[in-house]
């Protein structure tokens, strides 16, 4: 199997994917990390710790970044996934288990360091923990096996932004680090909202899984009910997208995806800020602010119905 670090904010959809990665055979999920976006990070690593005690995951949870590089402000996500980070689910005060004494980035180089060429980095929400990482010490970049990331949009299907029109939450909630990502010379693989976006989980999908995917079918249930009504409002969608559980899909399954490679910058200041922009490989340009980069590839199109099954199968 895949050694995985879980790179999260929980989070509604971050709980569905790490239900995913644990019941998936395909991989091996070695640590949690997390990061502040969804929540505070007080909030996203207490439903971190509360999901490995409730569904008995092995992996250490490592408490990560609480602010972005760019000293950006933190913004609020509770209109999204509840004050609690959680959907509002009544959440113990007090959770046994204790966390991994280091800060999450010092767990992710440890860890990458012990199995070299083996560990895939899936974040899947504001990449400060990744940047700090590599900042601290960049050979990880050749000593990961790779990195996947839910994060950015890029036009296909004309998904764009949701947070700004231009702007995905988990790159605007920290442009400088994403820049940094994508600068560095590992594989990345970018799972956004064009894709995501066309992977809903429909209210009636939900209920099947509640009513048969057991304790954890359950438990998506409920925290996803306060997440389908924004989405609801927000968008009109019948349903809820199934953002981060698509990156973990993507390692299991890649035959599902459609990619495009080429250089990937984010914009890190004015209106546009947090805008990802792809040059495709396919086209040739005058030198400009991609010249020298890094090729990854970005995900252009996914089958919404055999990544949904896949999920559904494995939960
Ligand atoms: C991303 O932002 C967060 O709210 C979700 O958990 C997901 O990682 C979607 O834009
Ligand atoms: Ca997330």
């Amino acid at each position: 199997p895949t050694k995985i670090i879980f790179d999260t904010d929980p989070g509604v959809d971050d709980a569905m994917a790490l239900l995913f990665i644990e019941a998936a055979p395909a991989l091996d999920l070695v640590g949690i990390t997390t990061v502040f976006g969804n929540g505070g990070v007080e909030t996203t690593t207490r439903n971190a710790l509360y999901l490995k005690h409730r569904f008995g995951l092995a992996a250490p949870v490592a408490k990560g970044a609480d602010r972005p590089l760019s000293g950006l402000e933190v913004a609020d996500a509770g209109h999204v996934h509840g004050e609690n980070g959680l959907g509002g689910v009544v959440i113990p005060p007090a959770i046994p288990g204790e966390l991994d004494p280091r800060p999450a980035h010092r767990f992710i180089i440890d860890t990458v360091r012990a199995h070299p060429g083996e560990i895939t980095l899936l974040a899947v929400g504001r990449m400060t923990n990744l940047a700090l990482a590599l900042r601290e010490d960049p050979e990880i970049a050749s000593l990961v096996e790779r990195v996947v990331i839910m994060g950015g949009a890029f036009g296909f299907a004309g998904h764009s932004g949701n947070v700004t029109p231009v702007a995905e939450a988990n790159i605007a909630g920290d442009p400088q680090a994403a820049d940094e990502i994508f600068g560095a010379a590992w594989e990345v693989v970018v799972i956004g909202l064009d894709v995501t976006q066309e992977t809903l989980m429909t209210t009636a999908y939900l209920a099947a899984l509640r009513d048969e995917g057991g304790e954890a079918g359950r438990f998506i249930w409920e925290i996803s009910r306060f997440y389908e009504a924004f989405y609801r409002d927000a968008t009109g969608a019948e349903g809820v997208f199934g953002h981060d559980f698509s990156a973990a899909a993507y390692i299991v399954a890649p035959q599902l995806f459609a990619l495009r490679g080429g250089p990937i910058r984010v914009v890190t200041e004015g209106i546009a800020e947090g805008q990802t922009i792809q040059q495709s490989e396919l086209r040739k340009f005058a030198p400009n602010a991609w010249s020298g980069r890094p090729s990854h590839r970005i995900a252009t199109a996914v089958d919404a119905e055999r990544s949904l099954a896949l999920f559904r199968d494995t939960i």
